[in-house]
């Protein structure tokens, strides 16, 4: 497979941009890996890396009482957070910058750090490494990860999972990493398959549908509409090879 080209990145953006969510995640699965987490104080600092245009960021705001600084590297994801921000009167508690998290520049430490679908792109032992110096000690870190469940996937699912991460590995391999990480792990879940859809795929299968007529005259953006739609397509037909699994550590010491 080869790596797509500009026009592909704009057609994805159109895509992606408007959806709820940028990766698979939703309320209920945040909620259920909140509650695992029983120390956190009433108003935790809470920072969230990779936030794409805030999906989780705003059910974070909903089910905590925290204040939240939200990063991402990509602007136009943090401008369109931002002016949600603004439309919901939640600048007070969260604040939305665009930065990169190997080298998030952030002065302040934290009592949970809140990652998903995002750490791989810098790489997990580095993420997990990187993180150790922004939590406070007996700080979570809270993160999900997509990881193989099945051996000798069908072409189809390895070739854009290795053109994406080709460093992905199963549940045991990410257990493995966190076990010489010197973190403690507190629990690991799957996220359930609503997750993938809810807030992802459905929408992001009807934003193709929208945007059809907009590329109609254009054969390379509507070749990158049906590229994008494949994804959700592969997931139906092969959503047992992969799954997405949230991890949550704790720095002990
Ligand atoms: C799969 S999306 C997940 C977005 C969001 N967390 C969600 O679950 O809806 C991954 C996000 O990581 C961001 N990202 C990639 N590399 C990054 C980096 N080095 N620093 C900060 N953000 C990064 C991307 O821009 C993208 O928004």
């Amino acid at each position: 497979m080869q790596e797509p080209s500009p026009r592909f990145w704009e057609v994805f953006f159109d895509v992606y941009e408007g959806l709820p969510r940028q990766g698979p995640g939703d309320r209920a699965n945040a909620e259920r890996a909140l509650a695992m987490c029983p120390d956190l104080p009433m108003q935790p600092d809470i920072l969230d890396l990779g936030c794409g245009t805030g999906g989780q960021t705003l059910h974070l705001a909903e089910l905590t009482a925290g204040k939240i600084l939200a990063l991402d590297s990509h602007e136009p994801s943090i401008t369109r957070f931002k002016a949600r921000l603004v439309e919901l009167g939640l600048t007070g508690r969260v604040q939305a910058v665009t930065a990169d998290m190997a080298d998030p520049g952030v002065d302040a430490t934290f009592d949970l750090i809140w990652s998903e679908g995002a750490l791989y792109n810098i790489g997990i032992a580095p993420a997990l490494d990187m993180c150790r110096g922004l939590l406070r000690p007996g700080g979570y870190l809270v993160f999900t990860d997509a990881v193989w469940c099945r051996d000798n996937p069908p072409p189809e699912v390895r070739e854009p999972f290795e053109l994406d991460y080709p460093a992905m590995g199963s549940i045991e391999d990410l257990l493995e990493t966190i076990r010489k990480s010197g973190y403690s792990l507190i629990g690991h879940f799957t996220l359930s398959d609503e997750a993938w859809w809810n807030d992802f795929y459905t929408p992001m299968e009807k934003r193709v549908r929208e945007l059809q007529p907009k590329y109609a005259h254009d054969p390379e953006a509507s070749s990158a509409l049906a590229e994008i739609a494949r994804e959700p397509e592969m997931h139906r037909q092969y959503g047992d090879y992969y799954a997405y699994e949230f991890f949550l550590l704790r720095l002990l010491r």
